[in-house]
């Protein structure tokens, strides 16, 4: 009974260096810059059943489709998390849709899309960000097109959506990218600091109720001042019934 347990344990330890050492031998370069080569690899498959059609086999881009070459994680994590890509029809406006793909696949797309070159995902930071600074920046940069509460709008030729579904990192990716007929901003235009601002504006605008309190960090005294409360309540018992016993 035990045989086949152990040929396997065997084979395993002869397959599994050579695996390692397979992927090594793929591209050194890619290695070096830290890229996970199984996952690319993973992503480059999906690519080719789901995207290449528009794209091109090598994302090089076709009449269809742009060169993916140099748009980066970045822009892969933007158009495939917010379900705008893959696209049904060619020529159809990108839209906002439930993401097509799981997870991991998400994950291994981006890999293949970023082995490419291009930017990171950017990070996003809304509490370095100053929320005043953010609203000004907002109603400069955004509100012509979105509205002052970035509820939403229409553009020529386009809606420009509300922006309460946009997590914090795509709001931060539509800035930079420019999907579709949105301008994009560049860092001298956005530096980090009023990136992290306008995107500490825009979470303040998905809380209607709060908006007359703009109040961001909210519950943490509450309950404190319950904690503190109940020892006083505590305390107080106590007293009133060691008083209670000695007058007993
Ligand atoms: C039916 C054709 C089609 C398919 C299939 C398709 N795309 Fe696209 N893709 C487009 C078009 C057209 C655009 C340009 C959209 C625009 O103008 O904003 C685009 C844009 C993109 C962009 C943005 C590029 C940039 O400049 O920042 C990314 C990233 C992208 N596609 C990735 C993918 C991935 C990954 C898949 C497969 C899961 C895919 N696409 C499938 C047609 C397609
Ligand atoms: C000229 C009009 C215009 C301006 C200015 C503009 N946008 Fe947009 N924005 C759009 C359009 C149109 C889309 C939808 C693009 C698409 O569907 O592919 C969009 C999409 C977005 C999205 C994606 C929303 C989602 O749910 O997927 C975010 C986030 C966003 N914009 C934020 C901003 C911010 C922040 C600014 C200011 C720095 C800004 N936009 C400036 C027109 C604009």
């Amino acid at each position: 009974m035990r045989r086949p347990l152990v040929l396997a344990a065997v084979l395993g330890a002869c397959l599994l260096p050579a695996t390692a050492h397979a992927q090594t031998a793929a591209d050194p370069a890619a290695v070096a810059r830290g890229e996970d080569v199984m996952q690319v690899n993973q992503g480059r498959t999906l690519f080719l059943e789901g995207c290449a059609s528009c794209h091109g086999q090598d994302a090089e881009g076709t009449d269809r489709a742009p060169d993916l070459h140099g748009v980066g994680a970045q822009s892969a994590d933007f158009y495939l998390r917010t379900g705008r890509m893959p696209l049904a029809v060619p020529g159809e406006p990108p839209l906002s849709n439930p993401p097509e793909y799981e997870e991991d696949e998400i994950q291994a797309l981006i890999a293949y899309v970023g082995s490419l070159g291009g930017p990171a995902i950017p990070t996003v930071d809304p509490a370095a960000g100053d929320l005043s600074e953010g609203e000004r920046l907002f109603t400069l940069f955004c509100a012509g097109c979105h509205g002052k509460l970035a509820k939403g709008g229409v553009v020529t030729g386009a809606i420009a959506p509300a922006l309460d579904q946009a997590t914090q990192v795509q709001i931060a990716e539509a800035i930079r990218i420019g999907p579709f007929v949105m301008p994009w901003f560049d860092e001298k235009l956005i530096d980090q600091k009023e990136l992290d601002s306008i995107v500490a504006y825009v979470e303040k605008t998905k809380d209607p109720d709060n908006a007359g309190g703009w109040d961001l960090g909210g519950i943490g005294p509450i309950p404190e001042g319950m904690v503190a409360f109940f020892i006083g309540l505590l305390a107080l018992l106590l007293v009133s019934r060691l008083i209670g016993e000695r007058g007993e």
